[in-house]
């Protein structure tokens, strides 16, 4: 469930038509909906309101100070990532316990992202308090269990949603309640992936007028630097039209292109969408997490614009680097 909806035939991301907010800020930019953030990260959290949790946002999701502003106010911690090298876990708790001013409490774990089943995470839990136990047994004071993140989230609106929070969360509980540990969670994808969006405009659209048969390639001002999931994952995003297409509108197969001259600069292949016009805004949906964060500057492109709404209010929680900042940061060594 999101904040993105036609009114009078406009997308709004909350009480902000798009097309307006495209006028003002320029294209392409990423919109995220506080409303959005703030009912995912409540669902969340609500499924454990009757144990001892602290939800702990991942913030490699999407670090913008906006997001993590938003989800702090309404009490979420912050789980931030980096790598150890791993050997055996039990041999990692033995070694830090006997590191000086170090009292190994806890133990973390994370399976992996995008999980839209339930029985992985029910396989993972039962080996964590499996892990639990033999760390108690080795002498450590296991008092908190972090179950990581990874439940998945709906990319596309045809498909079955993946298992919510409440079905979650009864699997964790399952598993742990005989630990009596503290729980602590890091979703990311699940609190701001839906809660995002990256809006472009139609450059052009190209079509072999001879042979009707061949592709047509939507051209648009967004590209793979700005959002590399389609291509790096092979990811969907669903993209829509800003401006409510016709009821009953013919369709076209075409690919969604950025204008960077690479094959994988693309949001989309051999997709079924209305036709649009140059020109047109089109909304790439589901881009909240992991959008933003592993954007580049590939072809000199600078970074595209962070907005945030609230109600019928927007902030531009980070400001389109211009390519003169950008090349500014360069440095031409003077040995010759
Ligand atoms: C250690 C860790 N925790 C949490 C997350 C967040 O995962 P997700 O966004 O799928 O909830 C990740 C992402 O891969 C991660 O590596």
């Amino acid at each position: 469930m999101h904040h993105f909806a036609y009114r009078a035939g406009v997308l709004h991301a909350e009480d902000v038509a798009l097309d307006r907010l495209a006028a003002e800020v320029g294209t392409p930019f990423y919109c995220y909906s506080t409303a959005t953030l703030t009912r995912h990260y409540k669902v969340f959290a609500g499924a454990f309101a009757d144990v001892r949790a602290l939800v702990c946002y991942a913030m490699k999701a999407n670090s913008n100070q906006a997001v993590i502003a938003t989800l702090a106010r309404l009490g979420a911690g912050a789980d931030v990532v980096f790598g150890i090298p791993i050997s055996s876990a039990r041999e990692i708790y033995a070694h830090a316990a006997k590191l000086p001013g170090v009292r190994v409490t806890g133990v973390d774990m994370h399976i992996g992202s995008q999980i839209t089943q339930l029985q992985p995470f029910d396989d993972a839990f039962v080996l964590l308090s499996d892990f639990v136990r033999t760390l108690r047994a080795d002498g450590h004071g296991i008092e908190h269990v972090d179950l990581g993140g990874g439940l998945g989230i709906p990319y596309r609106h045809d498909n079955e949603p993946p298992p919510d929070p409440a079905a979650y969360a009864e699997v964790v509980k399952r598993a742990t309640r005989a630990l009596d540990c503290t729980l602590i969670f890091e979703p990311g994808r699940l609190i701001v992936g839906n809660a995002g969006i990256m809006v472009t405009r139609v450059l052009y659209v190209k079509r072999n007028r001879t042979d009707p048969s061949t592709k047509t390639f939507i051209i648009v001002d967004a590209a793979m630097n700005d959002l590399i999931r389609p291509t790096l994952y092979e990811a969907h995003h669903d993209i829509i039209p800003v401006k409510a297409p016709i009821v009953g509108a013919s369709r076209t197969v075409a690919d969604v292109v950025g204008p960077v001259c690479e094959s994988g600069d693309f949001f989309a292949l051999d997709r079924a969408l209305v036709e649009p016009e140059p020109g047109e805004l089109l909304a790439v949906m589901t881009a909240g997490a992991y959008g933003a964060v592993q954007a580049g500057t590939y072809n000199t492109r600078p970074l595209i614009p962070e907005i945030m709404v609230r109600g019928d209010r927007f902030a531009v929680v980070r400001p389109r680097v211009e390519v003169a900042e950008l090349i500014s940061r360069d440095r031409i060594p003077d040995w010759e």
